[in-house]
C-alpha cells in the first residue's frame, strides 16, 4: 500500500472525522486505501465504510472487511450511490483530492512530465476526453482559458497560440511532442515548474475536476447527518477556494444568503479556523504533503 500512495495528514483527517464506532463513513478518494484502513480501525463491528474511486487500478488495494463497500464511480455521483447502498444519512465524508502517487508513477497514464507516453491523463480509463483531445481539438480561446485559470500560467495566450500553430503540421500525440511544440514558450531555468503547471491544467480539464468537486460538495451537505463531518484535503488553490467558500457561505461565489429571520442560509460550519497544513516533519518525509490544505466542517 505504501508504494501505491502514502496517505497525507492521516491522523489529522481521522481526528477531523470524529469517528463514531457504529457510524457510516465515506472515503470518496480510496486510492491506495491508506485513509480507509485507518477509518476501519476506528470503527466498531457495526460501522460501515463506503469507498469511491473512479480509477480501476485502485481496486488492487481493496480491503477484505465485511464493513467495507467499494464503489467504482466518480464522487460527483455521491448522493445516488449512497442512496443505492441505503447509507443516507452518513456520519462523515473524507475527500483527498487529485491523483495518487501511483497514478503519477505509471508512465503510460501520461500524468507525469518525467516520462514519455501518449497524452492521456484520464483518472477513469473509460473516460471519453483525453489530454490528446484537449491539446489537438480545443480552440485557442479554450486553451488560453484552461492554461490561464487552471495552470495559472503567465503567458497562457501565447502558449495556446503556439500549440494551435504546432498542431497544423502534425497532431500532438505524446508528452515529447507537446514538450517539443512548446519549447520556445518555456522560461529557461523554470522548465519543470512550467511544465508541471501545463500538465496540471490539462489534467484538471480532462477530469473535469472542479465541476466534480462542486457537485460533490453540494451533495455532501445533503447526505450528511446533522453533526456529521466533512473533511476535504486539496492540493490546488482553486480547489481549496471552492471548499473554503462552500463551507463559509454554502456557495462558490458571492455572499452568504440569509433566510427570512436573517440567519445564514448555509449547511455547514467550519470546525477548524483556516486550513490545516502538514507538519514540517511530514513534509520532510513526503513531498506531496507540502501543498496539502485540509478543511473540516460540521453539518448544522
Ligand atoms: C490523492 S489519491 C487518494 C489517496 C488515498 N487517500 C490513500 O490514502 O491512498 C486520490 C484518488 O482519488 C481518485 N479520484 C480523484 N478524483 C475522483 C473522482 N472525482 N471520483 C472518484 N475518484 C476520484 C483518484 O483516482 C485517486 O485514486
Amino acid at each position: 500500500m505504501s508504494e501505491y500512495h502514502v496517505p497525507v495528514m492521516l491522523s489529522e483527517c481521522i481526528e477531523g472525522l470524529s469517528i463514531k464506532k457504529d457510524g457510516t463513513y465515506v472515503d470518496v478518494t480510496f486510492g491506495g486505501g491508506g485513509h480507509s484502513r485507518e477509518i476501519l480501525k476506528n470503527l466498531g463491528p457495526e460501522g460501515t465504510l463506503l469507498a469511491f474511486d473512479q480509477d480501476a487500478d485502485a481496486q488492487q488495494n481493496l480491503i477484505e472487511d465485511e464493513r467495507f463497500v467499494f464503489i467504482d464511480q466518480n464522487f460527483r455521483y455521491l448522493k445516488n450511490f449512497c442512496r443505492l447502498h441505503g447509507a443516507i444519512p452518513v456520519d462523515g465524508i473524507l475527500a483527498d483530492l487529485g491523483v495518487s502517487s501511483y497514478q503519477f508513477d505509471q508512465a503510460e497514464r501520461g500524468f507525469s512530465i518525467r516520462f514519455d507516453a501518449e497524452l492521456d491523463m484520464r483518472m477513469n480509463q473509460l473516460g471519453e476526453l483525453t489530454a490528446k483531445d484537449v491539446v489537438n481539438n480545443y480552440t485557442v480561446a479554450e486553451l488560453h482559458r484552461i492554461f490561464g485559470i487552471y495552470g495559472e500560467i503567465q503567458n497562457a495566450k501565447s502558449l495556446a497560440e503556439t500549440i494551435a500553430t504546432a498542431r497544423l503540421n502534425a497532431p500532438i500525440v505524446t508528452i515529447a511532442d507537446l514538450k517539443n511544440a512548446i519549447s520556445n514558450r518555456i522560461p529557461r531555468g523554470k522548465e519543470n515548474k512550467y511544465l508541471a503547471q501545463v500538465f496540471q491544467a490539462l489534467r484538471i480539464e480532462v477530469n473535469q475536476e472542479l465541476e466534480a468537486l462542486k457537485e460533490f460538495l453540494v451533495q455532501s451537505a445533503e447526505v450528511l447527518a446533522v453533526g456529521g463531518r466533512l473533511v476535504v484535503m486539496s492540493y490546488h488553490s482553486l480547489e481549496d477556494r471552492l471548499v473554503k467558500n462552500f463551507i463559509a457561505k454554502g456557495k462558490f461565489s458571492g455572499e452568504v444568503e440569509k433566510d427570512f429571520y436573517g440567519n445564514n442560509n448555509k449547511p455547514l460550519d467550519a470546525v477548524s479556523r483556516g486550513a490545516i497544513t502538514a507538519s514540517d516533519e511530514e513534509i520532510k518525509n513526503n513531498n506531496r504533503a507540502r501543498s496539502a490544505k485540509l478543511r473540516i466542517a460540521v453539518k448544522k
